[in-house]
């Protein structure tokens, strides 16, 4: 029997416990388990690296999440990137990549794999056509994409992209932090594997960071949680835990982030600080169709850039009060930030260095009313 979203957010991977009938997985905090005979380890646990109930709980519910059939669960966003890319890539391999992303994704493909003789093109992910000129036949393995992108809010078509990704003989990466599995399903739409920091929405509670990865193919399911294991980024059982607590609740929490962002994209339109607003929710958003096409809703984030330039861009952020000035993003509380020298400055010089007087928002789900006027004295 099939379930709705917010059903299976609470139930998957969650039974009661057999034991107690406790009604929320216990966090197991264990190394390791006692066996009842060599080579017969009870329920299959033998190390916590390679297998723990709490992560397991985690890994089940965020694989029906994003209509998967193999979660893994990793100490950070990084961490779960890190694995992919050691799964899929070697020496002389290939990797399209966004022409918008999250500095520290960006530093992964220009710091550390391009040592291993991985090579990268970035690509406008709005544009399938040049994502398909970007393709190096034969030897690219992954078109790798956020959406929306982080910090420009650009949106790719998943469907299109998977057709280049698939003809080339190349898998579809898709990073869906910023959306959540409840506002978009990367996997429906024809993505190989999904990609998440879990620190952020999944999570949503800005306490605990993490990672993970869906797929719906169970062979490369295995060559991931192979390498989850072998390379032993796996998170903690209490991160574990807090994670899969706060997945309970995100699909009400998406819903106000929502209802809070659009509020706040449609203030912001039009004010005189303001030279233009980015959020895929509005009509005169680019992507605002494609994002139609694949999203429930159009998120929490909003960037937008200062007429006034950087220094007042810098400015709004350090007036803000309410919204509290930070890196990161998708918790209950409003963040706001300057992606050049925050999130962003790793990609300072690089084709994804962002625009110096743009400011990014993560909208939490406080009184609407309160978010507004705390921009309006700090835009003022
Ligand atoms: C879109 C996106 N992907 C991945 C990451 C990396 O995740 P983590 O910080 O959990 O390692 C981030 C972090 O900000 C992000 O915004």
């Amino acid at each position: 029997m099939s379930h709705g979203f917010e059903t299976l957010a609470i139930h998957a991977g969650q039974e009661p416990e057999p034991r107690t009938g406790a009604v929320v997985p216990p966090i197991y905090q264990t190394s390791t388990y006692a066996q009842d005979a060599v080579g017969a380890p009870r329920l299959g646990y033998e190390y916590s690296r390679s297998g723990n109930p709490t992560r397991d709980a985690l890994q089940e519910c965020l694989a029906a999440l994003e209509g998967g059939r193999v979660g893994l669960t990793f100490a950070s966003g990084l961490a779960a990137e890190d694995a992919v890319l050691r799964a899929l890539c070697g020496p002389g391999d290939h990797v399209v990549i966004p022409d918008d992303a999250y500095g520290g994704t960006y530093r992964i493909f220009a710091r550390v794999t391009q040592r291993w003789g991985l090579t990268w093109t970035p690509a406008r992910i709005s544009d399938v056509e040049a994502v398909r000129a970007a393709i190096r036949p034969g030897e690219t393995k992954i078109i790798w994409v956020e959406t929306p992108t982080n910090p420009l809010l650009g949106i790719a078509d998943i469907a299109g992209l998977a057709s280049v990704a698939h003809d080339a003989g190349a898998l579809l990466v898709v990073d869906n932090t910023f959306a959540s599995p409840y506002l978009q399903q990367p996997i429906a739409h024809g993505a190989d594997v999904v990609v998440h920091s879990t620190t952020k929405y999944v999570g949503g509670h800005s306490d605990v960071v993490g990672g993970a990865l869906v797929t719906a193919d169970t062979g490369l399911g295995q060559e991931l949680a192979y390498h989850q294991n072998a390379m032993g980024a796996v998170n903690g059982p209490f991160d574990a835990w807090l994670t899969l607590r706060g997945v309970k609740t995100l699909g009400v929490r998406m819903d106000r982030h929502c209802d809070n962002a659009e509020r706040i994209a449609d203030y912001l339109t039009g004010h005189p600080a303001v030279s233009q607003v980015l959020y895929p929710g509005l009509p005169e958003h680019p992507g605002h169709e494609t994002a139609a096409k694949q999203m429930r809703r159009f998120g929490g984030m909003i960037s937008f850039r200062a007429a006034g330039g950087e220094e007042q861009a810098v400015r709004i952020c350090n007036r803000a009060k309410l919204f509290v000035l930070a890196e990161s993003l998708g918790g209950v509380e409003s963040l706001i930030e300057h992606p050049g020298r925050m999130t962003h400055a790793s990609a300072a010089g690089s084709p994804l260095e962002v625009p110096a007087d743009l400011v990014r928002l993560s909208v939490g789900i406080e009184t609407a009313d309160d978010l507004l006027a705390d921009l309006e004295q700090a835009l003022g």
